[in-house]
């Protein structure tokens, strides 16, 4: 089985990325093969800073290695190194419809903030990529959070006609989602994904401990005294009742009675006490790791052993459709 899944290096990582996505990708590696890399051309569709996006894909880089994934087991990657994506994408662009497209909420919410002179193609046809990162691979599993689940169904739509049309060619991938985790809402507005592109509300991976307390303390709560998970008329206690339970992998019913009787004092501190002791050694881990460079060997050999598998998969791709390959 083969898994793969990826993150944007824009802006900070949050708390929602690592309990809906990156905190996950280790127990993937008993499991099968697993493909986890930077979505760096992905960061570039929208304005980003070129310091920056240097920055942060080093920094997804450790993160990987001090979440626990381990390069013997798992083939970590920079998508810009392995051309193939690019490659790919160009000939699968044309399979994916415009109408597709338009319909894409991420399209949607994120070319709302922006006027229609500022928009640019590679937001449009971000899915296109996306689907060339995920079939690549010949990708079974994908674990992403809720948000990215209607690129991974348009992923199978794509290779559903692309197969159809040009035989057994790619393989249909699935998206996985956490079960608890797979939307952190934001701490000031629970009706809103916690975004590192939105970033009211976030906690961030660099947050210190001072940080990561204040704004879990004075994260909004609801009316009434319960702690009790209901979405609709209690957002505020329902996402910190699943941050919580995430962070601690455990169900939403056994954080529920964990809490029965608490006041929303004392049960706010004890989800901070929970990320903190998360995050800090998470924090320290990726210190480490950023200053022992070792991510950059790993980067190094995550692109040639990518490349291999990619390349493959283009080839073969190219030969469907019926572009003259000139090298095997
Ligand atoms: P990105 O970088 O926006 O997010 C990385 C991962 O974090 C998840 N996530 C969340 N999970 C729970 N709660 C939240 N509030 C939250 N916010 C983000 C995302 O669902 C994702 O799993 N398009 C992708 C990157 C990508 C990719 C791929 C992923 C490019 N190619 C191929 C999988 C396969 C993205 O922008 O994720």
């Amino acid at each position: 089985m083969r898994i793969l899944s990826g993150i944007k290096p824009t802006g900070q990582l949050t708390l929602g990325n690592y309990l809906g996505a990156l905190k996950h990708f280790k127990d993937y590696q008993n499991q099968g093969e697993v493909f986890i890399f930077i979505a760096d051309l992905h960061a570039l569709t929208l304005p980003i800073d070129s310091k920056e996006l240097n920055e942060n894909s080093r920094d997804i880089a450790c993160y990987y290695l001090a979440s626990g994934l381990d390069p013997k087991k798992t083939t970590i990657f920079l998508q810009s190194s392995v051309s193939e994506h690019a490659e790919l994408s160009a000939i699968l662009q044309n399979y994916i419809y415009m109408g597709e497209l338009k319909r894409m909420t991420q399209f949607k919410d994120k070319s709302k903030k922006l006027n229609d002179s500022s928009i640019g193609l590679g937001l449009f046809a971000y899915p296109a990529l996306m689907n060339a990162d995920i079939v690549l691979y010949n990708t079974d599993i994908v674990p992403v959070g809720e948000d990215q689940m209607q690129h991974v169904e348009l992923t199978h739509d794509l290779v559903k006609r692309f197969n159809h049309r040009y035989g057994d060619i790619l393989v249909n991938p699935k998206a996985q989602v956490q079960k608890v985790g797979a939307r952190i809402m934001s701490l000031s507005d629970p009706s809103v994904k916690m975004s590192k592109s939105d970033p009211k509300g976030d906690i961030f991976l660099k947050d210190d401990e001072k940080t990561i307390r204040k704004k879990i303390m004075s994260a909004k709560t609801d009316s009434g005294s319960e702690i009790k998970f209901d979405k609709e008329n209690k957002p505020g206690i329902s996402n910190l009742l699943t941050i919580y339970a995430a962070t601690k992998d455990i169900t939403i019913p056994e954080a529920e009675a964990k809490f029965q009787g608490y006041r929303y004092g004392d049960f706010k501190k004890a989800v901070a006490d929970a990320v903190v002791e998360e995050l800090i050694p998470f924090q320290q881990r990726y210190k480490q790791i950023l200053e022992d460079k070792s991510y950059l060997k790993v980067l190094k050999d995550g692109r040639d052993k990518a490349k291999k598998v990619a390349h493959q998969t283009l080839l073969k791709v190219q030969k469907a459709v019926g572009i003259l390959t000139l090298d095997e």
